[in-house]
């Protein structure tokens, strides 16, 4: 793979539990910060992927997780899961509940999602802590529900387009974005990328999928953010770089890292 050389790439939101990455885990998440990796969140999809991302943490110093319930993950939830929610984010390195949220393009029940979803925004106001939101298909239900409890925050691999990016900011929570910004049906995202304030804007992966061409449908890593830097200092006419300090910071504010 090409080398790029940036430093202090901040990836906002990554999935290195997943089976994609079984054969080679270790020497991958070895080799990140040496490729300009300066952090990265692993999000949770419910307690299970929380319990093994949390060694992740463990084991790395520039790997920070989340804890909570994907929408596509509500089976067999136990009845007290917020309690296990809550007891991740004693952990130093557990700096958000997520990644919650709603998702329509699947066959999940509707209102079962909705009570989740709203279960743990009440949580994350209660003990103050952001929150990273997965909508897909869903914006309405998703900003009804933002409107309401007004969470600090994260919309992830945002797909909406620029007047619900406002509507986002106006919330007063950030956005993040990934490879789509480098496919060529692009256009919400990249209007996006050069609408959205600076000091809301975070970068991510969503590894290890939503790989930015040149690697489109290959399993995508941290470094890959690079190309989306690329794109997004391209159109926003300004330094790669910069654009990579800007973004990392902004990821550490949000998560208080
Ligand atoms: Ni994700």
């Amino acid at each position: 793979m090409e080398t790029k050389k940036n430093k202090k790439i901040f990836d906002a939101h990554a999935h290195y539990d997943d089976a994609w990455f079984d054969e080679d885990r270790e020497e991958l998440l070895k080799a990140l910060p040496e490729s300009g990796v300066s952090g990265v969140v692993c999000n949770a999809v419910d307690l299970k992927s929380a319990e093994v991302i949390k060694g992740y943490a463990e084991k790395y110093s520039y790997i920070y997780f989340t804890a909570g319930f994907h929408p596509e993950n509500l089976e067999d939830m136990p009845d007290n899961y917020l309690d296990g929610v809550t007891e991740y984010l004693k952990h130093p390195k557990c700096v958000a509940i997520g990644e919650i949220g709603l998702d329509y393009h699947w066959d999940i029940p509707k209102d079962l999602q909705n009570k989740i979803f709203e279960e743990q925004l009440r949580l994350s106001k209660e003990l103050d802590v952001p929150v990273v939101i997965h909508d897909r298909e869903a914006h309405g239900d998703t900003m009804d529900l933002l409107r309401k409890y007004r969470p600090k925050g994260l919309m992830h691999c945002f797909s909406g387009s620029v007047e619900l990016m406002r509507e986002v900011m106006r919330l007063g929570m950030s956005i993040s974005l990934g490879g789509v910004v480098t496919f060529k049906n692009a256009r919400h995202s990249i209007d996006c990328a050069k609408e959205v304030p600076i000091e809301r804007l975070l970068l991510e992966t969503d590894a290890p999928y939503m790989s930015p061409v040149p690697f489109r449908g290959k399993r995508n890593d941290s470094r890959n953010i690079a190309y989306v830097a690329e794109k997004i200092a391209e159109v926003r006419g300004m330094d790669v770089q910069k654009l990579l300090d800007i973004t990392a910071q902004n990821a550490k504010r949000l998560f208080k890292i």
